[in-house]
C-alpha cells in the first residue's frame, strides 16, 4: 500500500513527481493525485490546498479512495520558537489548532469531542523522517540557504501549530505564542494544514509525519520572506528528504 506525500502549494512539491517511476495521474474531489514508485516504495503525491478544511478533504480522499497507509507532509512554516530561523527545518512531534476556541465550554485549544489539545505524530515514521531531514541539513541544505544569504540551517523537533491565518506581524505572532504558552504549549512553528491532517489520521488510525522548512518568522517581513523562500528552496527539501525517506522505509 502506498504512502501519501502532501504539500499545500505546487512550489513546495515542485519536481517530486518527476522522480517517480510508472506514474499514473487521476482526479478526485477537484484534486490531482499522482501515483508511482520511488526507490521501490509506492507513493501518491498530492496538493492539499491551503487551510485546514482543504487539507482535511485531501487527507480523507487519500485514505478512503487511494488506500494511503501513511501521510507525510512536506512544506513551509513560519518560525515561532526562539532560535527557529528562516532556512531551518522543524520536524513536528505533535500538533495543535491555534484557532480552536470553544471556551468557556471547553478549555482553550481543546478539540471538542476528543478531550485533548494535541494530536501526536507517529513516532516511528517521524523518526525516519527526522533521520532524512538531519542528513539533508548536515550535508546539502547549507548550499541552498547560502543562495539567500542565510546561515547554515539547523533541525528542530517539537510542537507545530496550525490555523486558518497567515501570521504576518511581530505583534500578532507574539500574541499567538503568549496564548499558547499560557496553556502550557510551546510551539516551534506555525502553518495552516498540519493539525487538520493529524486529526484525520488519528481518526483513521493511520501514521502521520510532517517536516516544515522555515520560510519566514511570522513577523512584519513574513509577506516578503515567504515567497522568496517558497520559490527558491522549499521544493529542494521535498525532493531530497522524500527520496531519502523512501529509501529508509523500503530498507
Ligand atoms: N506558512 C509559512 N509561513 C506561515 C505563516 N507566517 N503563517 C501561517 N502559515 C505559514
Amino acid at each position: 500500500m502506498p504512502i501519501a506525500i502532501l504539500s499545500a502549494l505546487p512550489e513546495e512539491q515542485d519536481g517530486l513527481v518527476h522522480l517517480l517511476q510508472d506514474v499514473q495521474q487521476s482526479e478526485h474531489a477537484g484534486r490531482v493525485f499522482w501515483r508511482g514508485s520511488l526507490h521501490g516504495q509506492q507513493v501518491i503525491c498530492a496538493l492539499s490546498g491551503i487551510g485546514k478544511v482543504a487539507a482535511a478533504t485531501t487527507a480523507v480522499a487519500l485514505l478512503e479512495r487511494f488506500n494511503a497507509q501513511a501521510i507525510v507532509f512536506t512544506g513551509v512554516a513560519g518560525g515561532l520558537g526562539d532560535g527557529v530561523n528562516v532556512g531551518d527545518v522543524v520536524v513536528a512531534t505533535d500538533y495543535v489548532q491555534h484557532d480552536m476556541d470553544a471556551s468557556p465550554l471547553f478549555p482553550r485549544y481543546e478539540i471538542p469531542g476528543y478531550g485533548r489539545q494535541r494530536f501526536a505524530c507517529d513516532p516511528t515514521l517521524t523518526d525516519k523522517l527526522a533521520q532524512a531531514v538531519r542528513y539533508c541539513v548536515e550535508h546539502q541544505a547549507a548550499a541552498w540557504t547560502a543562495t539567500l544569504n542565510l546561515p547554515a540551517p539547523r533541525m528542530h523537533e517539537g510542537l507545530t501549530v496550525s490555523g486558518d491565518r497567515f501570521v504576518s506581524g511581530a505583534q500578532e505572532s507574539a500574541q499567538l505564542r503568549q496564548g499558547l504558552e499560557q496553556a502550557g504549549l510551546h510551539p516551534l512553528a506555525v502553518e495552516m494544514e498540519g493539525a487538520a491532517i493529524a486529526q484525520v489520521c488519528a481518526d483513521y488510525g493511520v501514521p502521520f509525519a510532517a517536516m516544515r522548512s522555515i520560510s519566514d518568522r511570522a513577523d512584519d517581513a513574513a509577506h516578503v520572506d515567504f515567497p522568496k523562500f517558497v520559490q527558491s528552496i522549499a521544493s529542494r527539501y521535498a525532493q531530497v528528504v522524500i527520496e531519502d525517506l523512501c529509501k529508509r522505509i523500503a530498507a
